[in-house]
């Protein structure tokens, strides 16, 4: 592990994959994973709602050892909040972490940052763990702001939380220009962003927070290009889109560290 925190690698399955389907993946994937890959890399999966009380039986009577996750939640634990899921709700699923503020929730939904922050909160009040998503887009990558976007973001996300809730999070850098084009961001780039993430949480929160802190690259994540960004110093993780709903490649992801 050379010192760094222990990798998670999370599957964002999105819209995909009914709960038969769900069950099915997951039991491929956990017949792909070798004891190693457990001690090695965390590993979460992501479904839909509906998907996620049948997941957490299969993990649960084939003691598989993989967190459930979800894509998303409202921040109050119940109301008349119509086709909403509360944090609680997700909690009482064994739902361990919880992908909050995707640019697909920013770009289609409309959420903006101070949704994303009460978001996290939320998360953390039930136990859980978010995976803060941030992430510039093209044209922000093309005017040179990149930098001071994802700063930006991180710093509005994590506003209000003490070092010690930060220190147990998960930070999702995610350009949007890489998500589900198959354009890669290259490891040095990605990394370049990622220190920026840390060295934020140093500054606002200190050193303790940002050692530990965990930080994913997202976007195109495949079986090819998963060895270099994960040797890179600050990348401690993927969020895989696409290349998850295949168990065969995600279980290629997770292998990373047995290429080269
Ligand atoms: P892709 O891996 O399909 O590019 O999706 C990345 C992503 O958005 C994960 O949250």
């Amino acid at each position: 592990m050379d010192g760094k925190r222990k990798p998670l690698i999370s599957a964002n399955w999105k819209m995909n994959h009914n709960h038969f389907e769900a069950i099915q993946a997951v039991q491929k994937l956990s017949y792909l994973l070798s004891a190693a890959d457990h001690e090695a890399v965390d590993v979460s999966v992501h479904p839909p709602f509906t998907d996620l009380r049948s997941v957490q039986t299969v993990l649960q009577s084939d003691e598989i050892p993989v967190l459930l996750g979800a894509q998303d939640c409202h921040w109050e634990a119940s109301g008349a909040f119509t086709g909403e899921v509360s944090p609680a709700m997700l909690a009482k699923l064994d739902v361990s972490h919880v992908i909050v503020g995707h640019s697909e929730r920013r770009q289609l939904f409309g959420e903006v940052d101070q949704v994303v922050n009460v978001k996290v909160k939320a998360v953390i009040a039930e136990g859980m763990t978010p995976i803060m998503c941030c992430g510039e887009s093209l044209e922000e990558r093309e005017a040179g702001t990149t930098d001071s976007r994802v700063a930006s973001q991180v710093r509005a996300g994590l506003a209000g939380l003490t070092p010690e809730q930060i220190s147990s999070m998960v930070i999702a850098y995610e350009p949007i220009w890489a998500i589900g084009t198959g354009k890669v961001a290259t490891p040095e780039d990605a990394q370049s962003v990622c220190a920026t993430i840390r060295r934020v949480v140093r500054e606002d929160s200190g050193t303790a927070a940002a050692d530990a802190v965990r930080i994913q690259y997202g976007g195109s994540v495949k079986p090819v290009s998963a060895p270099d960004l994960m040797r890179q110093p600050d990348i401690d993780g993927a969020l895989v889109g696409g290349a998850s709903l295949d168990p065969e490649e995600f279980a290629r992801i997770i292998a990373y560290r047995l290429v080269g």
